[in-house]
């Protein structure tokens, strides 16, 4: 269908785990078992978004949200199965991801602008960063390394805000941000919905799901056990609990 913007096909993603610790060149020269296990993350999920659409991510924590988000993204290769995306996004996903740790948070916004080519597109990014974030001069000079978790969640928001893509991709920024802050991300989340973007949305909070998205996937251990109609999803959830 051609409005289906972003195609989840079997897809599932495999990393190379440690739980030993240093595994040395004389470990592997004396043959010492190998401590690294391929583990499968995400099992066989398969998802559909349309143009427009909000699908909320549900799940407990590990069970392979971001990690879906970042296979969506390109960030990460599935080991098996296919992701189509028909729009841009702003690849902004877990609480600072994609942001630079050493770099000032002015200079993290030149970087990301330039990478996303907004800067051409759009002259006031900077100062539509510097208002919604409403992170003072000070602290924009401040490397980011610096920041409070908070302030981390505004600054990214804030970016992956002032790029103008079809998708909008929101990994858990209400949970760190103060009661200001979450009202204004809230407010503005609905305001891009009535545009008619499309928004992937990772949340521990089913009420903030089941008002902000149509539709709803639930993770459990890397396995799609529930999707469909946000309310009812968001209700399973709950009672995992
Ligand atoms: N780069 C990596 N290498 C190895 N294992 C990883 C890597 N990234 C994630 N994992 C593992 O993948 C699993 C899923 O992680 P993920 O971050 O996707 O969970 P999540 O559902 O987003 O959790 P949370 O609610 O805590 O944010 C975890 O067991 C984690 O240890
Ligand atoms: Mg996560």
């Amino acid at each position: 269908m051609s409005d289906v913007i972003i195609k989840v096909d079997n897809v599932q993603v495999s990393f190379w785990q440690n739980n030993v610790g240093v595994y040395s060149i004389k470990d592997l020269i004396t043959h010492r078992k190998s401590p690294f296990k391929n583990k499968v993350i995400l099992d066989n999920i398969s998802v559909e978004v349309r143009k427009g659409e909000s699908l909320g991510i549900l799940g407990r924590n590990g069970c392979g949200k971001s990690t879906l988000l970042r296979a969506i993204a390109g960030i990460i290769k599935p080991s098996k199965g296919k992701i189509t995306v028909n729009g841009t996004f702003a690849p902004i996903l877990a609480i600072g991801a994609g942001l630079e740790l050493e770099l000032t948070g002015y200079e993290n916004i030149s970087l990301l602008l330039a990478l996303y080519g907004t800067a051409r597109k759009n002259t006031n990014a900077v100062e539509n960063i510097k208002e919604f974030s409403e992170l003072s001069d000070e602290v924009l000079k401040m490397p980011v390394k610096q920041y409070s978790s908070g302030m981390v969640a505004r600054l990214a928001f804030s970016i992956s805000l002032a790029n103008d893509s079809d998708i909008l991709i929101i990994d858990e920024v209400l949970a760190v941000g103060d009661q200001g802050f979450q009202a204004k991300c809230l407010e503005k989340i609905y305001k891009i919905k009535s545009e008619g973007k499309t928004i992937l949305f990772v949340s521990h909070f089913p009420d903030d799901v089941a008002r902000i998205c149509n539709k709803a996937i639930l993770l459990e251990q890397g396995k799609l056990i529930d999707s469909g109609n946000s309310s009812d999803v968001c209700n399973h959830y709950r009672q995992l609990f």
